[in-house]
């Protein structure tokens, strides 16, 4: 195979072949083909596609790049979930128990926040103690034990697409759909579970800003999933303003563990059941999904989801006192409202620019070597859809620092937006490709 030639080929529209796909992609892997000639390939397939042949080929050639994780040995269904990011995105935390405590082993792998959107594993290490690195024999006997285990992604999962996605990411050649989707499907295919349930979110705060091209990804995820022969949802869920009320690490913990108590914000929990009744259907405990919303919902009334998230921190060496007594967090040290400037109702909270608004206060990476303050952030007073008084406070913002507050605020104030024509709150659940 000549680079020089696959390049050619994909510039002209033309197919590549399965051989070709796997060279290049062990070829690059190991550093055989530079970054200026996967540059050039990049930007080929970014104007002509790839068809679906193609992207599994690209999926599966980038998920057998590093190590498949072995989970034969846990039983039942092992399952993997998966967002596409957010801002308040905090669901793992209150979803991987409550499902786990019914039955149905949890098996995920999850990563760091950058940018403007969260990660699972910062919020998790504010259980002082918590080991995000398990080794896969930990995991696996984790999950077989307690069934859910949720650790760092492992250094060698998919490392093709470290390197394609970093190249990507100063190519601009992210936004591409074959690309996006064997990139997130290559890893979700590395972690070895048999069912995966994909949160695809979408709007002002998500990767993907309007409802087709969201529904375009989650079709094409869905498809190169089921044809990887893996049990496969995607649910396509409203990232338009931040989820629940709270944007912060310690923040979103603490109103996880409150959902966890039953005394979860709505939104938060309509997204909650509707992927856990899903995760549950794969697992074969229930065939109805409405009956699956049912066992999730007297989880949390019985307390045995709450007790699944002391057991599960524990397993993984954090301490859970912080869980049982949420006075154990030790809260910023600035707490300022931001007030609405006019009567009316509440038509945006722009999700963006909340979760820049805590990255500047110190919650969030530009980098993934920046170290994050995780006390920050920022707790709604009001969700879209509410009424709200001039002088009411729209939103607190929770600060270390009084000089970064003035830019958090300006962010806020134009993310908000307020008339007084009647305005609804918002349809979470977008739509389900299955
Ligand atoms: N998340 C990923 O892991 N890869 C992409 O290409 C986009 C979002």
């Amino acid at each position: 195979m000549r680079m020089y030639d696959v390049i050619e080929k994909k510039k002209l529209g033309q197919e590549l072949t399965t051989e070709e796909i796997y060279e290049v992609i062990e070829g690059y892997t190991h550093g055989e083909i530079p970054d200026y000639q996967i540059s050039a390939l990049l930007m080929a397939i970014y104007f002509k596609g790839m068809n679906v042949r193609e992207r599994l080929d690209l999926t599966m050639a980038m998920s057998y790049s590093g190590d498949i994780l072995d989970l034969s040995s846990i039983d039942g269904v092992k399952i993997d979930k998966h967002s596409t990011g957010g801002v308040g995105d905090k669901v793992t935390l209150v979803l991987g128990p409550i499902v786990a405590s019914i039955g149905v082993p949890v098996a995920k792998m999850s990563g760091r926040g950058l940018g403007h959107t969260g990660g699972t594993i910062d919020k998790l290490e504010a259980f002082p103690g918590f080991n995000v690195s398990l080794s896969e024999e930990e995991f696996t006997r984790q999950v077989n034990d307690i069934k859910i285990a949720v650790t760092g992604q492992s250094k060698n999962l998919a490392p093709a697409d470290k390197k394609l996605y970093a190249l990507r990411d100063v190519t601009a050649t992210v936004d591409e759909i074959s690309l996006i989707t064997s990139s997130i499907m290559s890893k979700k295919l590395a972690a070895g579970t048999d069912a995966i349930v994909l949160d695809v979110t979408v709007g002002d705060g998500a990767f993907m800003k309007n409802k087709e091209n969201a529904l375009e990804l989650a079709k094409s995820m869905v498809d190169i999933g089921k044809r990887a022969k893996k049990k496969i949802a995607a649910i396509l869920t409203n990232m338009d303003e931040p989820l629940g009320y709270a944007v912060g690490n310690d923040l979103e913990v603490i109103e996880a563990i409150n959902a966890l108590k039953g005394n979860g914000p709505e939104d938060l929990m309509e997204v909650v059941y509707e992927l856990g009744s899903q995760m549950i259907v794969f697992s074969e405990i229930e065939t109805d999904k409405a009956k699956a919303r049912k066992l999730m919902e007297d989880a949390v009334s019985s307390g045995r989801a709450f007790n699944k998230f002391i057991e599960f921190i524990e397993a993984q060496g954090g301490n859970s006192n912080y869980a049982k007594d949420l006075s154990n967090f030790k809260p910023a040290s600035i707490i300022v409202p931001v007030e609405a400037k006019e009567d009316g109702y509440v038509h945006a909270l722009k999700a963006e620019s909340f979760g820049l608004a805590s990255m500047s206060l110190g919650g969030g990476r530009e980098t993934f070597d920046d170290v994050i303050d995780m006390a920050v952030g920022i707790v709604l007073n009001k969700k879209v859809g509410d009424t709200v008084k001039k002088g009411e406070p729209i939103c607190y913002i929770h600060a270390n620092d009084k000089n970064k507050i003035e830019n958090a605020k300006e962010l806020i104030e134009k993310a908000t937006v307020i008339s007084p024509d009647k305005c609804d709150h918002m349809k979470l659940i977008i739509d389900i490709v299955e």
